[in-house]
């Protein structure tokens, strides 16, 4: 028995293939260096849906696009409730209000991420839902529905390699959590709805804004050692390290790392988060010998998404908004194979005392 289910397979999968030992992320047959920041989302969304979505290649923008108008009509009327909610509690309670009876429940699906990660990242801080423009691109039109401004030409690239990246990752927690939906027969968007719900834990898809409090509170990189030393003396982890299946580093931190160094005016804070990194490595070797941790998609990410002016809070919905494309296709996939999931528990309680 294992307690995290390492080592187990539990699903055949022709979406996306996670090699920990040579770094290396597989996403429908290539590798994600080749996709990321060069393919863009709708299309690389598309690429992941063939065989699953019918007519899923026929201009996959302007679909999405007609995704976020709907998704809009619906969910707007709940922003008033959002003040009270963190962004990620938000995208949780817009999500879980979508209906499951729709014609095209994948398109809605992440049209509506989108728009309710934005919705629930403004509605937090009090402001008004901005409605989307069906004609932008996917992820320049999310960085637009957040800021309530058109994004500039590297913005959009910079949140579109992002949510390239964060696309698909094998049978990571969310992931098999919505598998899991799937396999009842749910439906989809209830299945993107346990996605969310298991992604929010700090120990998923919840550390990059951590990351980002991590590096305020180290401040200087002459602070980093010994700041990142006596958090480990704590018994603190160090958010963006470590991952289940990479022993070595995640590809997905240099992909995001060069996506950062593309912004303007970003070499100083890239040059401090390299610092913090290295430091971290350091750490790690000296008071985890043997572990071979490492850096995770998660540190480059706060990187990231703070230059492109993400509040820290919005950091896992925007996750989330990426990650939808990724659910969808497993929840499909876990469909198709029509079995519902029922893995098996060891009792250790006790037995009813004997009848005298
Ligand atoms: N900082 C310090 N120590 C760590 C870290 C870390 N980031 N990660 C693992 N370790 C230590 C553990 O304490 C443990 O040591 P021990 O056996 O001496 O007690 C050892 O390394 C192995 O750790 P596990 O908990 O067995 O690793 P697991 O595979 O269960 O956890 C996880 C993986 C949850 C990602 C972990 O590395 C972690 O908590 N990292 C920090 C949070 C983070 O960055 N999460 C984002 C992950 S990426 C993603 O999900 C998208």
């Amino acid at each position: 028995m294992s307690n995290g289910l390492d080592d187990v397979v539990a699903a055949e999968t022709v979406l996306s293939h996670v090699d920990g030992e040579a770094g290396r992320l597989i996403v429908r047959g290539h590798d994600l260096e080749e996709l990321a920041g060069r393919v863009p989302f709708e299309e690389v969304t598309a690429m992941l849906w063939d065989g699953l979505v019918p007519g899923v290649s026929a201009d996959p923008r302007v679909r999405f696009g007609e995704a976020r108008e709907r998704a809009f009509r619906t969910l707007s009327p709940l922003a008033r409730n959002l003040s009270v909610l963190t962004p990620v509690e938000g995208m949780r309670l817009l999500l879980a209000a979508l209906p499951d009876a729709d014609e095209d429940p994948a398109f809605l699906a992440v049209g509506a991420s989108a728009v309710a990660a934005a919705m629930a990242i403004r509605g937090a801080k009090g402001l008004p839902p901005v409605a989307p423009d069906p004609s932008a691109g996917h992820a320049a039109d999310l960085l637009r529905m957040i800021k309530g401004a058109p994004a500039d030409e590297g913005g959009a690239k910079g949140l579109d390699t992002y949510l390239v990246t964060v696309i698909d990752h094998g049978l990571n927690a969310s992931t098999f959590t919505a598998r899991v939906v799937a396999s009842t027969d749910a439906g989809l968007l209830s299945s993107v709805v346990a996605g969310l719900c298991a992604l929010k834990g700090p120990l998923h898809g919840g550390a990059p804004g951590p990351v980002l409090d991590m590096l305020d509170a180290i401040g200087a990189a002459d602070n980093a050692e010994s700041w990142l030393d006596g958090a480990m003396a704590r018994g603190e982890r160090l958010m963006g390290f470590g991952h289940r299946i990479y022993r070595v580093r995640d590809p997905r931190a240099d992909v995001l790392k060069v996506a950062a160094a593309k912004l303007k005016n970003e070499s100083n804070r890239i040059a401090f988060a390299e610092a913090v990194e290295h430091a971290a490595l350091r750490v790690l070797q000296r008071r985890k010998p043997g572990r071979r941790l490492d850096t995770n998609v998660e540190f480059y990410t706060a990187i990231l998404l703070d230059s492109l002016g993400v509040p820290r809070e919005g950091f896992t919905p925007l996750f989330g908004a990426g990650r939808t494309a990724g659910w969808v296709a497993h929840a499909l996939e876990q469909e198709k194979a029509g079995r519902i999931i029922r893995p098996q528990s060891r009792y250790v309680g006790p037995w009813p005392a004997q009848a005298a």
